[in-house]
């Protein structure tokens, strides 16, 4: 077993002769529920053609799972457990595959919002330390992603720790959630940490996100340039939050001055 989330368990697979993982989904109470689930994340997966988005190769219907590119090396979350310190030029690189993967969705039209952006639902790559082009992580789990056609309303929250204030106070909430989650993972890249692990509860969690609080930055910890992109992503205001567009070039920035 690859791993697991709250909706599947993903086996490392072989199919026409290549190494897939393979999503399989948990029965939910209602099988009309795990499959209206299934079906909704084979569309939208499938129409995310980007390096730096898991491709989808097929599905089965029984039992309901979903054929997918393997990715060899663990999730970002596992990557920062283990490593005591990673080199500022590969967490740059890291931030900068995740928002050319975000910036590629809400360009798309209707936006695409992705919803459940956290460091477990980022995989890391092999190939890239010999390679300067080819993708570092690429982003899975699109079980929660909607095009934004309007603002989306009735949006529930299982677990509040990457979700955005007005996700957690189920508010109408566009793409601009995803900028928000976007921060914390950010965040971990500076610290390795879990984000509000000081808190015991989820309603512990989501009571100081609603009320403003965010994890704390040393100053010393990251790039003066960096840590400004973490606060104006996390901003509790969601039209405060930058666009990919803006994210990307402050990220280039950044990679130019650490550049010899
Ligand atoms: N394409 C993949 N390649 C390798 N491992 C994967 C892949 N997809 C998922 N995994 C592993 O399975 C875990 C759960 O997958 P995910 O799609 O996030 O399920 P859930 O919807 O239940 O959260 C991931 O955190 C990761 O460890
Ligand atoms: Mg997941």
């Amino acid at each position: 077993m690859l791993g697991t989330g709250a909706y599947a368990r993903v086996y490392k697979g072989t199919w026409e002769n290549t190494t897939v993982a393979i999503k399989l989904f948990k029965r939910s109470k209602r099988l009309s529920t795990s499959f209206y689930e299934f079906r909704h994340e084979i569309t939208i997966q499938n129409a995310l053609n980007h390096p730096n988005i898991a491709k989808i190769f097929g599905f089965s219907l029984n039992p309901l799972a979903l054929v997918l590119e393997f990715i060899p090396c663990g999730t970002l979350r596992e990557f920062l457990e283990e490593s005591q310190t990673i080199k500022t030029k590969l967490k740059l690189r890291i931030a900068k595959d995740l928002a050319k993967a975000l910036n590629f969705m809400h360009q798309l039209s209707p936006p695409m919002a992705h919803l459940d952006i956290k460091s477990p639902n980022i995989l890391l790559c092999d190939g890239w330390i010999t390679s300067e082009d080819l993708p570092v992580v690429k982003l899975i789990d699109f079980g929660c992603a909607q095009p934004i056609l309007s603002p989306l309303s009735n949006f529930s929250v299982d677990n509040p720790t990457w979700a955005s204030p007005e996700m957690i106070a189920a508010k109408p909430l566009t793409e601009k959630a995803d900028v928000y989650s976007f921060g914390l993972v950010l965040w971990e890249l500076v610290t390795h940490l879990v984000p509000f692990q000081e808190y015991s509860f989820f309603i512990e969690i989501a009571n100081a996100v609603t009320e403003g609080k965010r994890p704390t930055i040393d100053p010393s910890s990251c790039h003066p340039l960096f840590r400004e992109i973490i606060i104006i992503c996390w901003d509790q205001e969601p039209s405060k939050r930058p666009a990919f567009p803006q994210i990307l070039s402050k990220l280039h920035q950044i990679q130019a001055l650490e550049e010899p």
